[in-house]
């Protein structure tokens, strides 16, 4: 067989050229690591890396790379563009030949929520979004499945939605917030195969990469699965699908157990938490020249330890961000990420509301051993937060800095999600949350809560904001029992709901983020052009409309309708009107 043979020589060539410390994102000579990847990407032949990565193949691997070999020989290792543009077309496909689109078959006009809605444009815009579904679903060719080393997409069972824009794949996270606006839209169908494909997923890797592709293999993204399934069962009941499946539920949360797990010495106590670490080398496939760019800035002892933090940046879902430079030598230089240093508040408290809804889900399928287990996992990752997190000054919780053995003390609202997730045991928590926000100066945005304050240019940071970390914000304060809290809570959907509704007034489009100065527009900044879509901003918007539809309003907000400043500016007309002019 000449081809293994060359294939084998190859992998020699290459073993012994390269000098990687870490295992390759995946196997694939094309879609992950070695030369073929290095010369492509880094001859920049498109806008965005995540082009070729995600280019089918036209014959088999084993052809396409002994083709590049000879043609890397004749050039010494350095193709030209216009071979290597050559070669392209005559051995990949164009991209998204694997996908088709597809209509949710239980997609159907009018669902209920919609009548909940009292504002006329606010209603008709929902309409347009619950619309959107049919836009964003997909199906992934029977090709795919028949040859899945000719793509680098990973074959999935059931079609899906998507977040729309350059992601045309399959995502982890994104697709809660999706799935909670599928609900509305009551395509409970839909959401059962989105869980049965990251399910299957789970059967095959152990875990959920962060999304459909193989190069996002060795990652994962925050852990939603077990929420999904809660959220699915709340509005179908359908207890069998959980008796056949709750096994790799708990098989997904062993994987941050096992490989996600950081042990931390505080007040000479050990405690364990979970961190993203993701430790594979090399440059990300679908961001290779970038991250290989950002490489070049330093040391070549120290670039296989930036890889590895920038892939774990991206399973943290805030890639990126200075959540993940804090602590570093420079907060807007990329190459002082260390995310896998910081214990982050987000994912303890998304894994401790999972290990709620398991022991739940056990107790409703009268398994109390195991009920109990999870139980207490909760009850012992509760106290560590509390103990290593909290802060009961500030009235927040914060991410953790292992090396500086210090919380960081920075906003971002992440800083709330165990509010969110339900991961704390007194109320009185809300309120001193919306004091902290107070207190941070955070309620003076007008137009959405900003991912952070630091301006560094990138996409996790100030001037954008992100859907579901609005949803963090607003659902966490709801919780409170105080109604002036509840009441912020409104007032923050309520600017959420303006913006989003202007820009789509504007532009007809869902973005993935926005710029919350100057009024609200698309988002900037980041690894590339903004994107539109978008499944968890129409999902959150959704989900707002569903819980405040008698009260959100389309209309110009006046944003000082705060009681003392409707006084104030009543009081200040009156005493206009009485002067001569
Ligand atoms: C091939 O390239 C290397 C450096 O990239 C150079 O040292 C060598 O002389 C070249 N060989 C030929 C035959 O051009
Ligand atoms: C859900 O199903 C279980 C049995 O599978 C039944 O006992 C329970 O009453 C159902 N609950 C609702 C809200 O329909
Ligand atoms: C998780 O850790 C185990 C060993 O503890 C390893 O075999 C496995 O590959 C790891 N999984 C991932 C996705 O890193
Ligand atoms: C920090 O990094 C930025 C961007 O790489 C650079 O412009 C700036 O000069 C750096 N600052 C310091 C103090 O090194």
């Amino acid at each position: 067989m000449p081809g293994r043979t060359w294939e084998l020589c190859l992998l020699l060539l290459l073993g012994l050229g390269s000098q990687a410390a870490l295992p390759p994102p995946c196997e694939s000579l094309i879609y992950c690591h070695g030369e073929l990847l290095h010369q492509v990407q880094m001859a920049r032949l498109y806008q965005d890396d995540k082009h070729f990565v995600d280019m089918p193949l036209s014959s088999t691997p084993d052809k396409v790379l002994q083709r590049f070999w000879e043609l890397s020989q004749a050039y010494n290792h350095s193709i030209p563009k216009q071979k290597l543009q050559e070669f392209l077309k005559d051995h990949f496909q164009d991209v998204g030949q694997e996908l088709q689109s597809w209509t949710p078959g239980d997609w159907k006009d009018s669902p209920q929520f919609l009548q909940k809605i009292s504002d006329t444009k606010l209603r008709v815009w929902a309409g347009q979004l619950h619309q959107l579904w049919k836009k964003l679903g997909k199906k992934i060719k029977p090709e795919v499945l028949n040859h899945p080393e000719q793509f680098s997409l990973i074959y999935l069972n059931h079609p899906f939605i998507v977040p729309g824009g350059r992601f045309v794949e399959s995502y982890y996270w994104d697709s809660y917030w999706v799935m909670e606006g599928l609900l509305l839209s009551e395509m409970a169908e839909t959401v059962k195969g989105m869980l049965q494909n990251f399910l299957d997923l789970v059967k095959i890797y152990g875990h959920i990469p962060n999304g459909g592709r193989v190069y996002y293999l060795q990652r994962s993204q925050p852990p939603l699965l077990t929420l999904m399934m809660a959220r699915y069962l709340s509005h179908t009941n359908d207890t069998a699908f959980l008796q056949e499946n709750i096994e790799t539920l708990a098989l997904e949360l062993d994987f941050w157990t096992q490989n996600r797990s950081v042990s931390v010495n505080f007040g000479g106590k050990n405690y364990i938490l979970n961190r993203y670490y993701v430790p594979y080398g090399g440059p990300r496939p679908e961001s290779y020249s970038k991250d290989a760019e950002l490489a070049d800035t330093l040391p070549e002892g120290d670039r296989e330890a930036l890889w590895a933090e920038l892939k774990a940046g991206a399973e943290s879902g805030w890639d990126f961000s200075s959540r993940w430079l804090i602590g570093g030598p420079n907060l807007t230089s990329l190459s002082s990420i260390r995310t896998s240093k910081l214990v982050p508040v987000d994912l303890n408290a998304f894994l401790c509301q999972a290990e709620e809804l398991m022991s739940n889900f056990y107790a409703r399928l009268g398994n109390d051993a195991q009920a109990t287990k999870y139980r207490t996992l909760r009850a012992q990752r509760l106290a560590t937060m509390n103990a290593l997190l909290w802060d009961e000054e500030k009235g927040a919780w914060f991410d953790y800095d292992l090396e500086n053995g210090k919380k960081n003390l920075q906003f971002y609202p992440s800083n709330l999600a165990p509010l969110w997730a339900g991961c704390f045991s007194d109320p009185v928590v809300a309120d001193k949350a919306l004091k902290y926000l107070e207190d941070s100066q955070i309620l003076t945005y007008q137009y959405g809560i900003p991912t952070s304050l630091q301006k560094t240019g990138q996409q996790w940071d100030f001037p954008n904001a992100w859907a579901p970390l609005q949803d963090l914000v607003i659902r966490g304060l709801a919780k409170s029992l105080s109604p002036r809290t509840q009441e912020v809570a409104f007032q923050l959907a309520q600017n959420w709901i303006r913006t989003n509704f202007d820009v789509y007034s504007q532009k007809s489009a869902m973005y993935e983020k926005y710029d919350i100065t100057n009024g609200g527009k698309p988002g900037g900044g980041g690894e590339y052009e903004v994107q539109e879509g978008f499944g968890w901003t129409n999902g959150v918007v959704l989900m707002l409309l569903d819980r405040y539809g008698d009260r959100l309003t389309s209309g110009t907000q006046l944003a000082f309708l705060e009681p003392h400043c409707l006084v104030a500016a009543l009081l200040l007309n009156f005493l206009l009107s009485l002067l001569p002019w």
